[in-house]
């Protein structure tokens, strides 16, 4: 007999559909013949992003908070849960409302597993680790929070986030996965988000000073979008659930400099440097160990920064109203 999910095309709902990663992500299921419903408060999403999507038949939007109740009529086979604000200022901008989407919001998208028997994929962080100690981080690593600094609500409603999946999951009540993401990039980032890879494209392609926070040796490890969603969408489709949290992102490491510089060889500008005190728990090396993805999943990203920055830089051009640079520009500039 054929079960429920092989009489039709599976239903995705991914929460925070609108924002930077959820409508790559949307994006690609719809691209892979899903049916795919969005909830976002548009808190930091943009309708401009899920634009273009409107035009699926199989797409439907809903503009809801995860903090409050929900139902969908109709069957949903899988929950990608992405609803979050995830760039430092605006997390903190009501840091209670942060908190509660990861803790009252993640409960109400895990009821919502529980009733439809859906699938269920967590969007944490690499920020469980806090500033970590251990290098590069594997998951088994507990990490170095502090739990009452202005980034907890943040880090510390991620890690109550991630407690939850694993409460439902031995419970039996929702088959919940846990990908721990590191810092992502790429096309549909606001330009005025504050993290550093728009801040340092943006400011070059508006001549603007570049800022810096801290000696700008801190390192971090940059993602393209389009391998996260891949690894998002390999966590959900593994057949038997790793039961334990798997770590995406990209282990090449990079100096907060050394992007400044990658961003000025491909944006010539003559702006200087501003050096900005490092913020509060900012933290000092950021760098993923994916032998876990790797072995359970089969994932690893493929796009460099090389690759990937240029892409980037071209669609904040396009979005900041300054003339594109030249085709093939950037890459003759990354060599
Ligand atoms: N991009 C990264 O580098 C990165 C790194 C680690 C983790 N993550 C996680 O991935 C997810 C997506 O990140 P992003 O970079 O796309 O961020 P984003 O801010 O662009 O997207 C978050 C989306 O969630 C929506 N949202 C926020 N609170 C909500 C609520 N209470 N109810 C409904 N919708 C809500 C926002 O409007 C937005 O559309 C987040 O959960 C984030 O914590 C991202």
């Amino acid at each position: 007999m054929l079960t429920r999910t092989t009489q039709r095309e599976k239903t995705v709902l991914v929460a925070g559909g609108a924002g930077f990663v959820g409508s790559h992500l949307c994006e690609a299921l719809l691209q892979a013949g899903r049916n795919v419903i969005s909830v976002d408060n548009y808190l930091t999403g943009l309708q401009r992003n899920i634009a273009d999507l409107r035009g699926f038949a199989r797409f439907t939007s809903i503009a809801h908070d995860i903090c409050d109740p929900l139902e969908i009529d109709g069957p949903i086979d899988a929950i990608y849960n992405l609803a979050c604000a995830a760039s430092p200022p605006a997390y903190q901008a009501d840091p209670v409302h942060t908190m509660m989407t990861n803790v009252l919001g993640t409960k109400t998208l895990l009821d919502l597993a529980e009733r439809h028997g859906a699938t269920f994929v967590q969007a944490s962080t690499s920020e469980v680790y806090g500033d970590p100690e251990q290098h590069p981080q594997r998951e088994d690593y507990r990490g170095h929070v502090n739990c009452t600094g202005p980034r907890a609500c943040y880090d510390e409603g991620k890690r109550a986030a991630e407690a939850l999946c694993f409460d439902f999951l031995r419970a039996g009540r929702a088959d919940a996965r846990v990908a721990r993401i590191f810092n992502t990039y790429g096309p549909r980032m606001r330009p005025d988000d504050g993290r550093i890879v728009s801040n340092l494209i943006v400011q070059a392609l508006k001549s603007e000073p570049l800022t810096i926070y801290g000696s700008g040796q801190q390192t971090r490890s940059f993602c393209y979008v389009s391998d996260l969603v891949r690894g998002l969408m390999a966590l959900m489709d593994a057949s038997a659930n790793p039961e334990m949290p798997i770590n995406l992102g990209n282990p090449a490491e990079f100096t907060i400099n050394e992007l400044a510089d990658k961003v000025v060889a491909l944006v010539p500008t003559g702006s200087p440097r501003l050096y900005r005190p490092l913020p509060c728990d900012d933290p000092q090396r950021r760098r993923p160990d994916i032998s876990r993805a790797r072995k359970t999943l089969g994932w690893a990203p493929d796009v460099t920064l090389a690759e990937g920055l240029p892409r980037t830089i071209d669609w904040f051009a396009s979005v900041i109203s300054r003339p594109a640079r030249p085709a093939g520009m950037a890459r003759q500039s990354a060599r």
